[in-house]
């Protein structure tokens, strides 16, 4: 894992919008699997900036999002696919039909996972994927005790995470108790992953992935077996670290052709 300490949050985010848009130059065919929330919305004004100012180009880019909520249609103001359209798709160049998002009123839930499993490998699998983390460790949906080896499915939210949620919808009662999410084992099958974890909130969750033992409780200490793994946090989320100060000091000590 490459831990990356930022001092603030817009500074994390534009660095990992910045990875992004490096790949897309190097591959603008490349494809990009999607995170909402909170988290993200720093990297996807970046992109856009970049999309705007910078004539970064995504005609050729294919995007795979990580989740959806059941029961929620594309039109409701807290589905992912309509977070993904107001905050990153509607403002570049993407073409719809290279977008891909689980589909929250799929009748045949374990017949649409499999699709969009399918579907990722026809595309030759992700290039980068982006992370946010939970503050119970959980990465895209999967909550702790998830798999490590788990593939796309439904899964049932805790009762922490609903309530995390609860500031997109109109009352707590509204947020849904099921969602589609890649498994564990389909973000680790993408080529490369950028965790970004912003804010005291995730200082825990953070120590106990990059640091901790490798379980199932924490789904996101089984990045370490990932081997191309970049973790950005702004100084408040790295503030439970333990060796905080070494990965500062790896990072400045970098070869040149390494930075990014
Ligand atoms: P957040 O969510 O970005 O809104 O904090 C992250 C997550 O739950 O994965």
């Amino acid at each position: 894992m490459e831990i990356v300490i930022e001092s603030n949050s817009e500074r994390a985010g534009v660095l990992a919008a910045r990875l992004i848009a490096r790949l897309v130059r190097e591959k603008p065919d490349a494809v990009l699997g999607l995170a909402t929330g909170s988290t993200p919305l720093g990297v996807y004004r970046e992109l856009v900036r970049m999309h705007r100012e910078e004539h970064l180009d995504f005609s050729r880019v294919t995007t795979f999002n990580l989740d959806e909520y059941v029961g929620l249609s594309g039109a409701h103001p807290a589905s992912y696919r309509r977070f993904m359209e107001e905050n990153l798709f509607s403002q570049i160049n993407v073409a719809p039909q290279n977008v891909f998002i689980p589909d929250g009123m799929a009748s045949d839930v374990p017949g649409f996972c499999r699709e969009y499993e399918d579907r990722i490998r026809a595309h030759g699998g992700i290039d980068v994927q982006l992370l946010g983390i939970g503050g119970d460790g959980h990465i895209g949906f999967n909550e702790p005790s998830s798999s490590l080896a788990s593939r796309t499915r439904i899964k049932t939210l805790t009762p922490k995470t609903r309530q995390d949620n609860a500031r997109f919808f109109a009352s707590p009662e509204e947020v849904p108790h099921h969602v589609i999410t890649m498994g564990v084992g389909t973000i680790l099958d993408a080529r490369q992953v950028v965790l970004l974890a912003l804010g005291a909130g995730k200082a825990r969750a953070v120590r106990e992935a990059v640091e901790g033992p490798v379980t199932a409780m924490v789904p996101a200490s089984v990045l370490q077996m990932h081997p191309s793994v970049k973790v950005l946090l702004d100084s408040q989320a790295a503030s439970e670290l333990e060796r905080s100060d070494y990965y500062r000091w790896v990072y400045e000590n970098k070869p040149d052709w390494q930075r990014f």
